[in-house]
């Protein structure tokens, strides 16, 4: 049996925007997903599903991944989870020279699906690692994050960034910028998330940027802006002490420009009542900032303080279900079980 876990991420700033071209800066959390996986002596894969968000399920399909008995759960949120398994099982047999690997897997994540906190992403990311170590194959962490994009690229139809692969196959805070990704340093952010119990369609909403993209010339403009806004953000992480606790001026210019990146994805259209009735508790709460974070549409939202204020607003917010503190994941995929 081999397990690796890769961490869920949070955006301080750039989603939807990162899609066009323009720089992000996804950072890991310490929420991960794990992912076990046991080589089988034929080629069917058989798939666990602890806690995707969903009851829990089991399906098991021969290797060309065409027949899937009938389960007990809503059949496009099980569409949606195999999707990325699927592509991940591909990816591992292409790596590992295996066209014909069967495997028995179990996923397990903390991460809510389909929230805006890179679940897709960490179970790919973990999968491929832990499929292709099983079959005695250890790829480096770029390649893990190589490979766990293309798989989303094919989920999401082509309309996916690198950006949460990445982060999540590297830990740490990232900067990403069409193909070029690259860590960065970046002091102990306090991340405070609030989760509406719901989830958004990432391909619906980032369709739906594209659509106002292509018609508006100022939806354009908002997509650069938004770009303006994280590269302005780079800088002050780049003046931080790395790992250090940021000073609350700092902090207050972050907030400042997270705030600044919610109002403009809530005009690009992203955003929900529930997302910004969260982003507002935390804001009245006395965070520094708050903003949605991943595709929005419903899901999560992210703020910055460092005291208990805003976690304890937003377990009182009425939208919000559950609200927890995201430390900053500084590993990225891992091995838990060799
Ligand atoms: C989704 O977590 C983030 C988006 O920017 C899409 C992507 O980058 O693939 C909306």
């Amino acid at each position: 049996m081999t397990v690796c876990s890769a961490p869920g991420k949070v955006y301080l700033f750039g989603e939807h925007a990162v899609v066009y071209g323009e720089p992000a800066i996804p950072c890991a959390i310490e929420q991960r997903a794990s992912v076990s996986v046991e080589p089988r002596e034929d080629d069917h894969v058989r798939v666990t599903a602890e806690d995707l968000s969903l009851d829990g399920f089991t399906v098991e399909y021969a290797g060309d991944g065409e027949e899937r008995p009938d389960v007990d759960v809503p059949a496009n949120l099980v569409e949606a989870a195999m999707g990325y398994i699927d592509h991940a099982v591909e990816q591992a047999r292409d790596a590992a020279d295996a066209p014909d690997a069967g495997f028995d897997i179990t996923v397990e994540s903390e991460i809510p699906l389909g929230a805006g906190l890179g679940s897709s992403a960490a179970v790919v990311v973990a999968g491929i690692d832990a499929a292709t170590r099983a079959l005695g194959v250890e790829l480096d962490r770029r390649e893990i994050a190589d490979r766990a994009y293309q798989a989303e690229y094919e989920v999401q139809d082509g309309e996916a960034s690198r950006a949460d692969t990445f982060c999540s196959a590297m830990g740490g805070a990232v900067r990403v910028e069409g193909d070029d990704c690259e860590p960065i340093d970046a002091p102990n952010l306090p991340f405070v998330v609030g989760f509406d119990g719901g989830a958004g369609d990432t391909g619906k909403l980032v369709a739906g940027v594209r659509e106002l993209r292509e018609e508006y010339d100022f939806a354009a403009d908002t997509v650069e802006t938004i770009g303006d806004v994280v590269r302005e953000g780079e800088e002050l992480l780049a003046d931080a002490e790395p790992g250090s606790e940021p000073s609350p001026e700092l902090l207050a210019e972050l907030g400042e420009l997270m705030d600044f990146d919610h109002g403009l994805l809530s005009a690009l259209g992203v955003s929900a009542r529930s997302l910004d009735s969260m982003v507002w508790g935390a804001r009245e709460a006395g965070a520094h900032g708050a903003k949605l974070t991943g595709a929005g549409g419903g899901g999560c939202i992210v703020a910055l303080d460092p005291a208990d204020a805003t976690e304890t607003a937003l377990s009182y917010t009425r939208e919000c279900e559950e609200a927890f503190r995201a430390e900053l994941a500084t590993e990225g995929v891992r091995v838990e079980e060799a």
